[in-house]
Parts: structure tokens; sequence; C-alpha cells
């Protein structure tokens, strides 16, 4: 078993979206294992808050402004670090929106952004950084944001749970294209239950139909209460990365009722249907 530290101490470690929420955590926490933290965001001034807690602790970081829905951008971003620091050790397609509203009322603005951020952000950001890996042909870990909604559906936050089961198929296809390359570079899907971030904050909500705010409020809550701390969870995901496994669990118990549900949905071949609690979740 690979220890996180054993893994990536003096390793170089890139993560999107990492001006806040997971992407922070997984910053300060590649910090402590002694990584040199390449922080990227589409907000400086977040990504450079990040950077600069990382450093004020004695750690290595920079902050650089990158926006994963333009291919282009983590092109260069890729050069830039291969140029700047080397190989990359940890690569973390993190950066992700929520968005929700009934599928007609989401504006197009809305829908490509959601598309272009959760599935083009990380598809590019493998086909940006995997050819510099495979050249460098070290051990190499990526890690890629799915999230339990991976396994099951949420009518109104469709556009979000679609890009979800996109990004756990592209995983599990891109774990096995390393396989078949004999190449050292691990592949894990991060698969978060409830972690504490901002994710469902108002602001965070631009460009979706108006009433959705109001079940936005009730994931922020849901999540103010309920959600994991966010240290404790990052310092899981890196530990269970580290170890290369490719199912990678904040709350497991989640995760897995997420699965069974599924797996009985498959049997059956039933029509999709609504839980109870989710109809209540609904209803407000
Ligand atoms: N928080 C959870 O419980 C949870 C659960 C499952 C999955 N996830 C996934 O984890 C990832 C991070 O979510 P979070 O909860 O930390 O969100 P968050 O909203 O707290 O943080 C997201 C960060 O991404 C940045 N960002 C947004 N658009 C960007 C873009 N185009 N380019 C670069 N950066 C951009 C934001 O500026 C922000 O700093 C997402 O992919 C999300 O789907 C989170």
């Amino acid at each position: 078993m690979t220890t996180d530290r054993q893994a990536f101490e003096g390793g170089v470690a890139v993560i999107t979206g990492a001006g806040a929420g997971i992407g922070s955590g997984l910053a300060r926490r590649a910090g402590e294992l002694g990584m040199t933290v390449v922080v990227t965001d589409i907000s400086a001034e977040r990504a450079e808050a990040v950077a600069g807690e990382i450093k004020a602790k004695g750690g290595k970081a920079e902050a650089l402004v990158v926006d994963v829905s333009k291919p282009t951008e983590l092109d260069r971003l890729a050069k830039q670090v291969h140029d700047q620091f080397g190989d990359v050790r940890l690569l973390v397609n993190n950066a992700g929106i929520e968005t929700i509203g009934f599928t007609w009322e989401i504006p197009i603005e809305r829908w490509e952004a959601t598309l272009n951020i959760n599935i083009h952000g990380i598809v590019h950001g493998v086909r940006a950084f995997a050819p510099y890996m495979l050249d460098a042909g070290k051990p190499a870990w990526i890690a890629n944001l799915a999230s339990v909604g991976a396994f099951s559906v949420m009518p109104t936050q469709t556009a979000y749970i679609m890009t979800k089961h996109a990004v756990q198929s592209f995983s599990e296809c891109l774990y096995l294209e390393m396989q078949l390359k004999e190449a050292p570079i691990h592949v894990s899907s991060i698969m978060p239950g409830m972690l504490k971030t901002s994710i469902f904050e108002a602001s965070a909500g631009q460009g979706e139909p108006a009433d959705a705010s109001t079940h936005r409020k009730v994931m922020h809550d849901l999540m103010a209460n309920y959600g994991m701390d966010l240290a404790e969870g990052c310092k899981v995901i890196l530990e269970q990365v580290a170890e290369g496994k490719f199912w990678v669990s904040t709350q497991p118990e989640m995760t897995q009722a997420a699965v069974d549900g599924r797996i009985q949905f498959f049997r059956d071949q039933a029509p999709p249907f609504l839980s109870e609690q989710a109809k209540q979740l609904l209803a407000h």
C-alpha cells in the first residue's frame, strides 16, 4: 500500500477549480504532503488566495488562471507547467458547476457552460496532460471528479447529473486505455458524497431559471447540515488516490446506496421512478 506522502512528496500537483471547495481542500492537502501545487481556477483572486495559504504554511504553490471550458487554455497550462515545473505527478480535474432547472428552462449559455466545464474540462485536461505523462514514463496519478450522482438520476438536476455519468464512463475507459498502454499512470474516479463547499451558494447559480433558487437553497442547507468536513474529505480522497484506487469515495455508504439503486434499476428494466425522499425534496 502506498501512503499519500510516499506517493506525492516532492512531486508536482495540478488541480483545476482549486480556488474554492474540494479543489482548494485538495490543494491545501497536497501542499501539506510536500508537493509543488499549481492552483488553477477561473478566478485569479481565489487561486491566489489558496496558493498564498499554502505558501504561508511553508509549502510551494503557484496560482494560475485557467478556464477549463476552453481546451486551448488547458493546452497552454500543460505546456507552461511542463516548461516551468517539469513532470506532473498528480493531475486532478476537479472544476465543475451544479446546474438546476427543468431541461427546457435552462438557457443555452448555462447548458453549454455545464457541459463544457463538467465534461470537456475533464476530457481536455487529460488530453493536454497525458502525452507529457506518458513521455515521462514515471508513475503519475490522474483523478477526475465524478460524484455519487454518477450512479443516480434526479429531475431538475439533469444537466449536472448527466455530466457526472459521462465523467464516470470517461474515467473507466481512460483507466483501460492506460492498461492497454501498460503506462504507469493511475486513474481514479472521485465520487464525493457530500462535502461542505460553495457549490450550492446562490451566486453559483447565475444563469439558471429563477425558480431554481428554491431547490438550490434546499441543497445548500442539506450540505451545510449534513456535509462532511472539507479538509477531512480531501485527506481521505488523496489517501485513496495515492493507493491507486479507481473508486475513491468520501462516504462509501452513499456510493454503495447509489450503486445498489442503479443495479436494481438495470435488473428490473422498469421506468425511472422517484423515491418519496426525492419527491419531498423537490416539492419545496
Ligand atoms: N461538494 C460536493 O459535495 C460534491 C459532490 C460530488 C461531486 N462534486 C464535484 O466536485 C467538484 C468541485 O465541486 P465543489 O463542491 O468544490 O465546487 P465549488 O463551487 O465550491 O468550487 C468550484 C471551483 O471551480 C471553479 N470554477 C468554476 N468554473 C470554472 C472554470 N470554467 N474553469 C476553472 N475553474 C472553474 C470555481 O471558481 C470554484 O473555485 C465538482 O466537479 C463537483 O461536481 C462535489
